[in-house]
């Protein structure tokens, strides 16, 4: 008997089996529970299966007198499977109610990870709406490696949510993993008298009534849940345009303005170079948010402005904008591939010294491999002390050698290819994942692809080695 002939006998039996086992009558069953993280390796609990967002809609009234945020998440998203039940990622703060399609959905929590239950399974394929209502007192979120993230606060009123690796979860309910990128409209109502900035433009700003007023907010282009900010406090705010158009919004707080002042006035300038070298800027807008100095302990390249903690340096400001094109435009897959964000940040810095006026990214190379400190003072960092694309451990994502050996790793490549070609494959790869994400593989094959070369001892040595590369 053929296969074909047995399943279409097998079929009545079958289902009900199916009936008896689950308690249905009749309905087909559809679906089965989304997976409760992605197993990134770092971070297996991040993110969810069964389902990409589309959008969020994110509706926030945040007050800095008592630190109370409320919130409303509409959240669309398309299923990958049929769903009886699916996870978002959310810490802290009071859920009150979750509905699907405009039907209330049973919820429950554990830990991290909220469930949803909703009244009607999923289908596969279809794109469904979750609504989440929740408040609350956002906290701050201790990273593996104790660095703050989710909620900072600061003297003064000023408040910013920020997410990397996972502190998202801190301040709105989502798939807090960088491979699910969504588009995002944010509306954010705070006290007259406080700005409310996020990332991408600003679409209004207008007076509600009852003393608050009301920012909304949209990043068009797809956006790393990682890289999503809301900032409040009594800023200063300043408006420009590129010579290539692209919008310019900078939020400074008042004690920092004048630090800041003549670094910000670059921006334009960055974002300019940025397309010269990278191929175009890939967003629609660029600024900075600078919170009070000490108020959270790094910067951030959150997409479209990146948050600052004080008024940020020169070199600072250039890797937080050349993280747009490394790390928010192209993001990574994982966890693991950081030092596609970080060495690609830092090289840009040494290629920014080098065409303006300081050492060149040969001589800053060849002073890290010897330690000297006089020609960069980061070169006696223990570069050395992992593999780049291998960190040892959660802790160690955002340690120095993703950073400066990850650098090392693309002059690695430069010296084999020449400018032409290297410069031809930087821009390649942000052209050919745009708004995507990739992994180090993606980039190992791309690059030997791109350049026609042999890169497998620059992998092997700068890359994956173990040992301290001697050049
Ligand atoms: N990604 C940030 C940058 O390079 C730095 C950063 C964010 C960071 N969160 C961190 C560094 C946590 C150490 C720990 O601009
Ligand atoms: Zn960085």
């Amino acid at each position: 008997m053929e296969l074909r002939t047995l399943t279409r006998l097998a079929a009545p039996a079958l289902a009900v089996l199916l009936a008896l086992t689950t308690g249905c009558t009749g309905a087909t069953v559809q679906g089965r529970p989304g997976a409760s993280g992605l197993r990134d390796p770092y971070f297996p609990r991040a993110g969810n299966g069964g389902y990409q967002v589309e959008h969020y809609a994110l509706d926030l009234a945040y007050d800095p007198a008592d630190g109370e945020l409320r919130g409303t998440a509409v959240i669309t998203a398309r299923a990958g499977q049929g769903l009886s039940s699916f996870n978002l990622d959310f810490s802290g703060l009071k859920v009150e109610g979750v509905d699907v399609q405009g039907v209330a959905a049973r919820f429950n929590r554990t830990g991290n990870e909220l469930t949803v239950r909703p009244a009607k399974d999923v289908r596969k394929g279809e794109v469904f709406r979750t609504r989440v209502d929740y408040a609350g007192r956002p906290k701050a979120l201790v990273d593996p490696d104790g660095s703050k993230e989710g909620w900072i606060t600061a003297e003064g009123g000023f408040a910013a949510g920020v997410g990397e690796p996972v502190g998202s979860m801190g301040w709105f309910p989502g798939n807090h993993h960088p491979s699910d990128k969504a588009t995002y409209d944010v509306t954010v109502t705070v006290p007259a008298g406080y700005e409310a900035v996020s990332n991408g433009e600003l679409r209004s700003r207008r007076d509600v009534g009852g003393g608050r007023t009301e920012f909304a907010w949209r990043s068009a282009e797809p956006m790393a849940s990682y890289l999503a900010t809301v900032a409040v406090g009594k800023f200063k705010v300043s408006t420009g345009r590129t010579a290539s158009g692209v919008s310019v919004y900078q939020a400074v707080a008042p004690a920092e303005e004048e630090a800041s002042r003549a670094v910000l006035a670059r921006v334009p300038e960055m974002v300019e170079w940025g397309s010269a070298t990278f191929g175009p800027y890939p967003f629609g807008t660029v600024g900075s948010i600078v919170m009070p100095a000490r108020s959270l302990g790094y910067a951030l390249e959150t997409q479209t402005k990146p948050v600052y903690p004080g008024a940020p340096d020169e070199e600072l400001v250039l890797h937080e904008l050349a993280h747009q094109w490394f790390g928010d435009s192209v993001s990574p897959k994982s966890w693991k591939d950081m030092w596609l964000n970080e060495g690609f940040a830092t090289y840009a810095e040494w290629l920014w010294a080098e065409t303006h006026g300081g050492v060149s990214a040969q001589r800053r190379f060849e002073a890290f491999l010897a330690g000297d400190t006089s020609v960069d003072a980061h070169a006696g960092v223990d570069w050395a002390a992992f593999p780049p694309a291998s960190p040892p451990g959660a802790e160690h994502i955002s340690d120095d050698p993703v950073y400066y050996r990850g650098a090392m790793v693309l002059h690695r490549i430069r010296q084999e290819v020449g400018d032409e070609k290297f410069f031809g494959l930087l821009r390649g790869w942000a052209a050919d994942h745009r708004y995507g994400n990739a992994s180090t593989a993606d980039f190992t094959a791309y690059a030997e692809r791109r350049t026609g070369a042999d890169l497998k001892k620059v992998w092997d040595v700068w890359l994956y080695g173990d040992e301290r590369p001697k050049a």
